[in-house]
């Protein structure tokens, strides 16, 4: 669809602790929120009208609609930055309301920690719980996914012999993690390698089936493989493994924030994400769900006897943290929210749309993401034949200023691109012309 001119739609949103607000005490000025965030507070009435009937993939290609989106972020001229996967920035009004946290709580210091601290990580705890779809007294929020499901991985009574199954193309950090217990508590684990592009989900639960054995106790799956975009069927393995008498943790790390889903619906025990990433959030931000009735027998890290066996809050004793991290999550879930998942989803779906069909089937470029759109959203993975991935991506950086991160091992071997909300269709296809140039 081509893009309109639009008469500048401003988000009409103050943060009332931005950087030079007064101090207030007052706790309904102290949490400061976007409130009654819609479009409703970025476009006029009747462009928001036209928004709120527009179906999400017409909306997905929608320049105007998403240039108000990217003037919410302050963006470096030096380069284009494809690599949104690790940390993602922070939209400005979230920025602002952070920073605004941090000044005020420095003021309170003890008081706050002793008077709205407890209250504050509840209501925000409530409000992740209903974007994930499950109760409050099921998901506490962790300072990233590794802590989320490390606790899991380190929190189960594992007895020699006992096995777990993960993927090769699973996150390093969970990977060392299972491989301590091993060498710890002696487990076995077994571990699967993904296809690059399946024929079918029944192939990949397939994959799954094989390496469970009866000492089966816990197998790992990543939402979405974080080296190549790939989107897992979490439901199918979940019911796959139950049905073995298997359970099922799931790494969300990328998928949270980025796809529309209830935990529930995928049907494992555990789930963990990092909110530094999709939903744009200060540094240092998870969530960890436990299915209810698996609360009771994970062992924590850190010991907390005040805590029953049953409370989940028994696995988040890490002592006192950066918690105005955990009110600027509330900004972040209103700025998302007032985008909508749906909308985002669809979005960074046709961005990366937009430049790999561009470059599937060009001579010497190897797209290492699923061709069905379904399977993948946002990243995907790219190489050059001959060339090593970290040639590939300084080349990208030091002669056409476009900034992606080298994907070298677990089978892919390429560059990772990221898109955010704020990427172009213009950067794309400055980015489609060097990776053509390269390949030529
Ligand atoms: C799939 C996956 N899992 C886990 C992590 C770890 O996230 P964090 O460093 O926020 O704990 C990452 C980080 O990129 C990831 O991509």
């Amino acid at each position: 669809m081509a893009a309109e001119a639009v008469s500048a739609p401003r988000l009409s949103i103050e943060f009332r602790t931005s950087p030079n607000s007064r101090i207030d005490v007052d706790k309904r000025d102290f949490i400061r929120t976007l409130g009654s965030a819609s479009l409703g507070v970025m476009f006029s009435p009747g462009l928001l009208a036209r928004y709120s009937a527009m179906p999400y993939e017409r909306i997905a290609e929608d320049e105007a609609f998403w240039r108000t989106i990217r003037g919410k972020y302050r963006l470096t001229p030096d380069y284009i930055n494809l690599e949104n996967g690790y940390y993602s920035m922070q939209a400005e009004p979230v920025l602002d309301a952070f920073i605004g946290h941090v000044r005020s709580i420095n003021v309170q210091a003890s008081r706050y920690m002793r008077t709205r601290q407890p209250d504050d990580k509840l209501r925000v705890r409530t409000r992740l719980a209903k974007m994930a779809g499950v109760s409050p007294e099921e998901l506490i929020i962790t300072r990233n996914t590794t802590e989320s499901l490390d606790t899991v991985i380190n929190g189960f009574d594992w007895q020699p012999g006992d096995e777990a199954v993960m993927a090769e193309q699973d996150y390093g950090a969970m990977l060392d993690m299972f491989k301590l217990q091993a060498r710890r508590r002696g487990i076995v684990n077994r571990v699967v390698s993904l296809p690059l592009d399946p024929r079918s989900d029944d192939e990949i639960v397939q994959l799954y089936a094989n390496a469970i054995t009866p000492r089966t106790r816990l197998l790992m799956v990543g939402h979405m493989v974080n080296i190549t975009g790939h989107i897992l069927p979490v439901r199918a393995i979940s019911d796959m493994a139950h049905a073995r008498g298997v359970e099922v943790m799931t790494d969300g790390a990328h998928a949270f924030a980025q796809l529309a889903f209830n935990i529930p619906d995928l049907g494992c025990d555990y789930y963990g994400a990092s909110l530094h990433k999709w939903l744009g959030t200060p540094l240092g931000a998870g969530i960890l769900y436990v299915k209810q009735d698996r609360i009771a027998k994970l062992w924590p890290i850190y010991a907390d006897m005040g805590m029953a066996d049953r409370d989940i809050r028994k696995l988040n004793h890490t002592g006192t943290h950066p918690v105005h991290t955990d009110l600027g999550i509330e900004n972040a879930i209103d700025f998302h929210e007032a985008i909508g998942i749906e909308r985002k989803e669809a979005r960074l779906r046709y961005l990366q749309q937009y430049w790999t069909k561009q470059v599937r089937g060009v001579k010497n470029i190897i797209v290492n993401t699923p061709s069905d759109p379904k399977r993948s959203c946002a990243i995907a993975n790219v190489g050059v034949a001959n060339m090593k991935p970290g040639d590939l991506a300084k080349t990208l950086m030091d002669r056409y200023k476009v900034f992606t991160v080298a994907i070298d091992g677990a089978n892919v071997h390429g560059v990772r691109v990221t898109p955010q909300l704020f990427t172009t269709p213009q950067e794309l296809d400055a980015f489609v012309r060097a990776l053509k140039e390269i390949a030529a």
